[in-house]
């Protein structure tokens, strides 16, 4: 059984009561350490309850699907390369991009550069920009593809893009890892599914990417963006399902318009044409604050050709 954990939308925010300017890089990196050891149990925020019950359910692997910043200011960056190093080690959680780390031109390579270990596909060298995407790591019997759908965007919009040449990568990741007989994990920031978010969010390259999982196949879509806990589904290969599967934001305290902070843990077993995953969500259900099951399922690939 491989246990997969999946959160994202963490938006790292600005640190309280202290800007940017007056902190020194070094008291930043103070801070983070301090945050990360714990030594005063005061600011327990939201996002350190998530990631402390993500850790104690002992993933095989952790995979976060964009928008760790907001604005992708270069302190952000490093704040948020550091918070990954506090989180686990690279090749034990895979990340990829969302559009707030993409905010303006440059911020992608320079997220990229930052983060370019939770990013790496085996064996390669750290992604560099869109064009070093998708990413592959196996763990287990499991095939961790990261693929990019973030770009810089005019104000007040939050769309991605599924690039041609993105795709074609992508088709023979998907291809060479369903022979191998893997359970193949698509991670995207943006939804691949349409009218899962408004047209200023959107992603483009929808009917790209789902006729995409229709020829090649692929067993789970993990993405974010939404801050919605949603499961889509479309179409994959030889009248399989796919389920495609979102998240709320991992820092979102209980009250406010969006859903609370969950996370997803997955748990796979079985072999190509019967594999069972067992899917609970956990997270905050109530004004307390506290970390519990939300939800629990078999998330089976429906046979549609039926
Ligand atoms: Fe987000
Ligand atoms: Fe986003």
């Amino acid at each position: 059984m491989f246990r997969l954990a999946h959160f994202s939308d963490i938006h790292l925010g600005p640190l309280p009561a202290i800007s940017y300017r007056e902190l020194a890089s070094k008291r930043i990196t103070g801070y983070i350490n301090w945050k990360r050891n714990r030594r005063l149990n005061l600011d327990h925020g939201v996002i350190d309850k998530i990631t402390d019950d993500m850790l104690a359910a002992k993933p095989d692997h952790i995979a976060l699907t964009g928008d760790l910043v907001n604005l992708a200011l270069d302190k952000e960056i490093e704040m948020a390369r550091l918070w990954l190093e506090g989180l686990g080690p690279a090749d034990a959680v895979s990340v990829v991009p969302g559009n707030h780390d993409a905010y303006v031109p440059g911020a992608l390579a320079r997220a990229c550069r930052a983060w370019g270990p939770y990013m790496t596909g085996d064996g390669r060298q750290p992604v560099k920009g869109k064009g070093s995407f998708p990413f592959l790591r196996v763990r287990g019997n499991v095939a961790i593809i990261g693929v990019s759908s973030a770009r810089a965007t005019a104000p007040f919009m939050a769309s991605g893009y599924f690039s041609k040449a993105q795709a074609q990568r992508l088709a023979s990741i998907l291809d060479a890892t369903g022979e191998a007989g893997l359970f193949r994990v698509v991670m995207i920031h943006h939804p691949p599914v349409r009218g899962a978010t408004h047209t200023a969010k959107r992603l483009y390259g929808i009917t790209r990417f789902q006729q995409l999982i229709r020829t090649h196949g692929a067993e789970l879509v993990l993405h974010g963006h939404t801050h919605k806990p949603t499961v889509h589904r479309i179409d994959g290969a030889a009248g399989a399902s796919v389920p495609v599967v979102g998240v709320p934001a991992a820092g979102q305290a209980h009250g406010g318009a969006k859903p609370p902070a969950h996370y997803n843990l997955f748990e796979i077993d079985g072999a190509p044409g019967a594999w069972r995953v067992h899917f609970a969500r956990r997270g905050i259900s109530d004004a307390s604050g506290e970390i519990s099951e939300i939800s629990s399922a078999v998330l089976s690939g429906e046979d549609r050709s039926a």
